[in-house]
């Protein structure tokens, strides 16, 4: 067994730094600038609010949200919102008008006399950043778990407490739970188990057969499996792992020497079939029909060998009897866990259907002990504050210890926990994981303990902002905040006389807080959709119930509420909206500012909006387009028009505002802003959906209509506008193509940044370098050349999404709105042309700049490293100067003699590369852009030439089944004869030798060659 002092977790260590001096910091220390609650007009209301530089910061803060941000990622909470938001809104709602939001933002700004109250506080994201302000804070939530996770969020906390009691809770339980996750291997050492893989089973309801509901016998792949793709699956024959290529169809067990399908299981979709009387039933259903919550069956686990190495192995018979032994232990026990029944609910009703009637049916025997032990011990912990502190981690971690986690692989973080859905969802594969941990374990109870609240103490210490550079490095800015954590008061008369901070529980339809008390209110209310946090939360609520007792916010054992707001019927929602705002108008000042966030796709979610407001007393003052966190719950049809926005709505009292009529112009009035803010995004790279363009021009809309006499006239006029709203939607998202293609330069406006030729540079260079391309694992070569490609972007800083399967194009830089598509060719090989499957290549996808990098190696070249020979990097509109095309794969059914065959037709693209439409691009280097597109200066102009468009463009073609004939249909090309200019360029130094255009017929002649060559390859596939 390993030694003690081992095992202690590295948080441990780390917390272990020196002291800083507690709170409370003297207010507006010395160099502060403070600002104060004064009439007239705020920044936050100001046209130019800098939201575009605001967005980068909120998006670079928005990909490591609980590093950024740990005060508030200290347990789970739905649609948390970004701190670099709200910190902004909070400045600008208390700056007056014309003061430099963005430089404000960097400086140590404090606004000691203000209360700023958040009535729909959720994970405290408003309260934080008015705390580090220096401001008063009130918060309220109707939900239990959210309002308590604030608690612990802003408590004082004794880092030398919280250190003690960490160890004291590890010396008496740790080695407890830990033996339930250790095991012998056959070289009879021991080791420890990180995770354990079960599977859920279903008796086969024709022979009874436990039917195991692998979808695939892939158990583990990498995050990354075109990089890594060896993966382990478990052999159907013997239950023995075997490694084996990710896409492999066809394996042989290293042990049984059965061969089988690795990508291949009984269950499939919906449905499974029993192996052994291949009888195909539905699965939920027959799940149902036993009447119990499914069943499992533990088949492999990850194991931490002595040496620090991980190893993947079957479940062994030693395995089986420590679970059993588990199981034993706990029928022993009284009380162990929490016994509440799951009610029906939107969000609940899945998992009833799988027979899961307890929230702790979601959690195995095991599991169940461990939790028990370490609940039991966190009760016994005398401090209040830091039993509350210790349960806020302990409900943390079940979200990743229970039998809807799953594996997510290798090069992540292991476990995907149970909410990544945002629903609650059985999991066919679920994975348990050792609840104490290990030093390389993911979502443990120890390395969450370091990961979660060591972060936080830090971050409270010594706050932070993210600084933007233009080389896209990011800074963090220190020394701009007071530190957090305050003591908090639970009512309003101890807030008053001696507290910063006053946080309830309850519905802010009715609080206790006296009329005209908050200088503003910054606040993000439920977006009306279909995730209901309470239905959600109540998983945690009964954990914390059972360890905290059910007294005060936890009388009861669900966190339902009918005062939620949270509806899917729009009146309803408003209702209950509307009640809220009302009560807001009571408490806040006359002169202050009530500014939220909200976005929606549908008209109706904005008609409730300006319902609610108007009922509750408020016009809107101003509406800023802000980059937001993705919706929860996007629906189907949002999904593919995502947004990426949220909208700042900034309020304030009617009464103190002039009304006005909209009798003729109101379109005219509101497409002028939203057209400015659009620009002004686009002018700083940010992609625009459609949807995105909607919301910022329903905001505007609102925005006026909230200014109408009544609210009567408010509706009318909003729908009767509907038709030429939804068609300045249509105009200014459709002027994205002109306006990427040749930028104006508008007051303000930054002309748009293209990375080609530093890409380009940066690849020429690393071939001078004789920087080789090299084989990893036994993906096809052209991902090697991708893995080339990569490397030279993150040598210049650039931020991109990682290619994955259907990614397109391959890399899309983040912060620009560009991307690259990589194209490998071997040489002397297929040159003329290149597969690009289902992709049309052009030069923009999705509003975003597409460019080729075609890259040529040898084809068959000695070892596993080579030379790039030459490369072209072209934008897409070389190609193809169509982008408007939408590729579909369509089927029918209804062929063959029996007319039940499905026919489906995948269109397959096969285009010409440049080194067949260019000459003089053969063993050089070549960047080839359209007219008008800036290049850096020190590249060499070696061309220029002309692709002109065809007469006429194939729209449709038919193919006879019975004849194997195809047909084109062609129309006249609107565009016909339109041309295209291009300019080539090298890096100084490289060859000068021009770049010139091959004749159509050459280009033609070049391409049938290439055609033939491959149809008969295909050919001899096929038999
Ligand atoms: C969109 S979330 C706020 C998220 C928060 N901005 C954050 O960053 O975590 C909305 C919150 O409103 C709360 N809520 C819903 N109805 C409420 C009501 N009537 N009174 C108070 N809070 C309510 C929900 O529990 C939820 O936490
Ligand atoms: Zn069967
Ligand atoms: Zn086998």
């Amino acid at each position: 067994m390993s030694d003690r002092t081992a095992t202690v977790s590295p948080g441990w260590k780390r917390l272990a730094r020196p002291e800083t001096p507690e709170l409370p910091l003297e207010a507006s220390a010395p160099g502060c600038i403070t600002l104060v609650p004064l009439p007239g007009p705020r920044a936050l209301e100001d046209d130019k609010f800098p939201f575009e530089a605001l967005s980068d910061v909120a998006e670079s803060e928005s990909w490591r949200k609980e590093i950024n941000r740990p005060t508030t990622h200290i347990h789970k909470w739905w649609a948390q919102r970004l701190g670099t938001v709200f910190r902004a809104m909070a400045i600008g709602a208390f700056a007056p008008s014309g003061t430099d939001i963005f430089d404000f933002f960097y400086k140590p700004i404090r606004i000691p006399c203000a209360t700023v109250f958040d009535p729909f506080m959720g994970s405290g994201t408003t309260l934080a950043e008015t705390v580090k302000l220096g401001a008063k804070a009130i918060g309220r939530d109707i939900n239990p778990v959210a309002h308590f996770l604030v608690k612990c969020a802003l408590a004082v906390h004794d880092r030398k407490a919280i250190l003690e009691t960490f160890c004291a809770i590890e010396r008496d339980v740790a080695e407890k739970i830990r033996n339930y996750y250790r095991t012998n291997l056959p070289d009879g050492t021991v080791a420890e188990v990180l995770y354990f893989f079960w599977v859920k089973t279903v008796d086969c309801p024709s022979c009874a057969t436990s039917v195991d509901l692998f979808s695939s016998r892939i158990f583990a792949r990498h995050a990354y499996p075109k990089k890594f793709p060896q993966s382990q699956a478990i052999c159907p024959h013997c239950g023995c792992v075997n490694e084996v290529h990710v896409d492999a169809r066809d394996a042989k067990c290293r042990a049984c020497k059965g061969s089988f399908d690795p990508n291949a299981g009984s269950a499939k979709g919906p449905s499974a079939t029993c192996p052994h009387c291949e009888h195909t039933f539905p699965i939920a259903k027959t799940i149902r029909e036993t009447a119990k919550p499914p069943a499992h069956r533990m088949y492999a686990k990850l194991v931490l060998k002595q040496n620090g190495k991980k190893a993947y192995l079957h479940a062994s018979d030693e395995d089986r009897e420590l679970y059993a032994k588990a199981e034993r232990a706990l029928a022993q026990q009284t009380n162990a866990y929490p016994v509440v029944a799951i009610e029906p609910g939107y969000n609940t009703n899945q998992v009833l259907g799988y027979n899961y009637r307890y929230w702790h049916e979601m959690f195995n025997a095991r599991q169940l002990l461990c939790l028990s032990a370490l609940a039991d011990r966190i009760r016994a912990i005398p401090d209040s504050v830091l039993r509350e502190l210790f349960t806020c981690l302990f409900s943390g971690a079940l979200e990743f210890n229970n039998m809807f986690a799953s594996f997510k692989g290798e090069g992540t973080g292991a476990v995907r926990h149970m909410f990544a859905h945002h629903i609650l969802k059985p999991e066919r594969m679920p994975l348990e994981a050792n609840l104490w941990g290990t030093e390389k374990s993911s979502g443990s109870f120890s390395t969450m303990f370091d990961g979660r609240i060591r972060r936080a103490l830090d971050y409270a210490d010594d706050p932070f902002e993210l600084r933007l550079h233009k080389n896209s490095k990011t800074e963090k800015v220190f020394g701009l905040s007071e530190k957090i954590g305050a003591p908090v008061a639970d009512d309003y008369a101890t807030f008053e006389s001696d507290a910063s901070v006053y946080l309830s529980c309850g519905d802010s339809g009715a609080t206790d807080l006296p009329d005209r008390s908050v200088d503003v209110v910054l606040t993000d209310p439920p977006f009306f959709d279909n995730v209901h946090y309470s239905q959600l939360a109540d998983f945690f609520h009964v954990w914390q119930r059972h360890i905290l007792g059910a007294t005060g916010t936890r009388m009861t054992n669900t966190t339902r509420s009918d005062q939620e707001v949270q509806n899917v019927d729009g009146d309803e929602f408003t209702i209950r909206l509307t009640s809220v705002w009302k009560e807001t108008h009571r408490v806040l000042k006359d002169g202050g500012l009530l500014a939220f966030t909200y976005h929606h796709s549908r008209p109706e979610g904005w008609r409730c909006v300006l319902r609610a407001l108007i009922h509750g007393g408020f016009g809107i003052t101003a509406a800023q387009p802000i980059k937001a966190e993705m919706s929860v719950a996007m629906p189907k049809q949002q999904a593919k028009e995502p947004i990426d926005l949220d909208i700042i709505l900034v309020c304030r009292k009617r009464a103190q505002l002039e009304t006005k009529h909209w009798n003729c112009d109101l379109i005219g009035s509101v497409a002028p802003p939203a057209q400015d803010q659009v620009d002004r995004l686009r002018a700083a790279n940010r992609v625009l959906s459609r949807n995105d363009v909607r919301i910022i021009v329903m905001a505007q809309l609102v925005r006026q209509l909230s200014r109408t006499p009544t609210l009567d006239s408010a509706l009318q006029q909003l729908d009767s506008v509907s038709g030429d709203t939804e068609a300045l939607i249509d105009r200014i998202y459709s002027g994205r193509t002109d306006q990427l293609d040749k930028p104006v330069r508008k007051k303000g406006a930054v002309q748009r940044v293209s990375n080609a030729s530093a890409i380009f540079k940066v690849c020429v260079q690393a071939i001078q370098r004789g920087e080789l391309i090299e084989r990893e694992g036994r993906s096809d070569k052209e991902f090697h050349f991708q893995n080339w490609f990569k490397r030279r972007i993150e040598a210049l800083g650039l931020n991109f999404d990682s290619p994955g399967r259907n990614s397109y194009p391959d890399f899309r830089l983040v912060r620009f709105s560009e991307g690259f598509e990589l194209k490998g060719l071997a040489y002397p090989g297929r040159e003329a042309d290149y597969d690009c499957n289902s992709q049309v290549p052009c030069g923009e996808h999705n509003g975003r700049q597409v460019y080729y990098v075609f890259g040529r190696y040898p084809m068959n070249p000695d070892g596993n490293r080579y030379p790039v020979l030459d490369l072209v990097l072209c934008h897409g509109s070389l190609l193809n100067a169509d982008n408007t095309y939408v590729h579909k794969n369509k089927s029918f059914r209804g062929f063959g003699s029996y007319g039940d065959i499905l026919v489906r037709d995948r269109k397959m693209y096969v285009a010409p590369t440049p080194f067949a439409l260019a000459k003089g691009t053969s063993h050089r280097r070549t960047l080839i852009v359209p007219e008008g597109h800036a290049v850096d200066a020190d590249l060499v102009h070696v061309g220029a030439f002309t692709r002109r468009e065809v007469d006429h463009v194939v729209v449709a073609y038919n193919f006879d089944l019975r004849t194997n004939q195809l047909e084109t249909t062609q129309v006249a090309n609107p565009n016909a004869g339109r041309e295209h200019v291009f300019n080539a360029y090298r890096v100084e130094g490289d060859p000068v030798d021009a770049v010139s255009l091959l004749t159509r017929s050459q280009v033609l002649a070049g391409l049938e060659a290439s055609a033939s060559a491959r149809d008969d390859a295909e050919e001899d596939e096929d038999v």
